[in-house]
């Protein structure tokens, strides 16, 4: 297993599970192509698969996954890709990361979603070829020793999924809000990182800061948790914006002034 080194937690279990069961794991440095070409053509592993977020959940930056795909052709792996973030959100009629690539279906990538998020339900979906969910639905103890979905779910998920699919309109709209967050954020004295995705790190660095600062938007009626180490790297500490279709562009004024203020 070759995982990213910023990937989601739950990737992180899976990979504890996978050493359970006898697989060697390598992590490479995030996003690094060329530290992860290295580490595939020195493995003798028969079987290789590449492990990564598709939308990185702390960060918010792409996984640049046409190059993965290309060293996952190269090296004859699979690519497992996590996209809980970019479903909904991102692509033609918000089909995710992938499509927003303009990637090719190909049966060695396993596409996984949540449901939680822009579907607004809960759950997840896995999604490859035919042979390889035959061979999920057959082995997979965490598939076959769970409950399934109940209705009430399913059918409100059918609803997302249409609402995803004519969705363009909450696109359009939240990528605006996300430009308006972004471009009145910039005279802060705190770095925005890079992203184009609803996830917007604002990088604090203190802990203890990053705790009054989220404490203090909660008291102005702003909900901006505080994310510490070790969920994100040491003195990476951060205000994470989670910006939604749902907010008004008063919203999004209200909490750059109101960050303004307690800076
Ligand atoms: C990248 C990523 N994968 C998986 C999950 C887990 O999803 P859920 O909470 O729906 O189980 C999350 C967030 O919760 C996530 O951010």
């Amino acid at each position: 297993m070759f995982a990213d080194k910023l990937n989601h937690a739950s990737l992180i279990d899976a990979m504890q599970l996978a050493k359970a069961a006898g697989a060697e794991v390598k992590r490479y440095p995030h996003n690094d192509v060329a530290a992860l070409d290295t580490l595939l053509t020195a493995s003798s592993a028969r079987r290789k698969i590449i492990v990564t977020d598709a939308v990185f959940s702390m960060d918010g930056d792409l996984a640049p996954l046409p190059l993965l795909l290309e060293l996952a052709e190269r090296h004859d792996a699979w690519l497992v890709i996590d996209d809980a973030h970019g479903f909904g959100v991102l692509g033609q009629h918000g089909r995710g990361t992938l499509s927003h690539f303009n990637l090719p279906a190909s049966p060695r990538i396993l596409l996984m979603g949540t449901l939680g998020k822009a579907a607004g339900v809960s759950g997840a979906f896995v999604a490859g070829s035919t042979t390889a969910m035959d061979f999920l639905v057959n082995t997979s103890r965490a598939y076959i020793f769970t409950t399934a979905s109940s209705p009430a779910i399913a059918c409100a998920l059918t609803q997302s999924l249409t609402i995803i699919r004519d969705g363009d309109a909450l696109r359009t709209l939240l990528m605006a809000r996300i430009r308006q967050l972004r471009e009145g954020i910039g005279a802060l004295p705190w770095p925005l990182r890079t992203s184009l995705t609803a996830i917007q790190p604002l990088i604090i660095g203190d802990n203890k800061q990053t705790l009054a600062l989220s404490a203090a938007l909660r008291e102005r009626g702003l909900w901006v948790p505080a994310i510490r180490p070790p969920t994100v790297p040491a003195g990476t500490a951060r205000l994470r914006i989670s910006v939604s279709a749902a907010h008004t562009e008063a919203d999004i004024d209200g909490l750059i002034t109101t960050l303004k203020e307690l800076a």
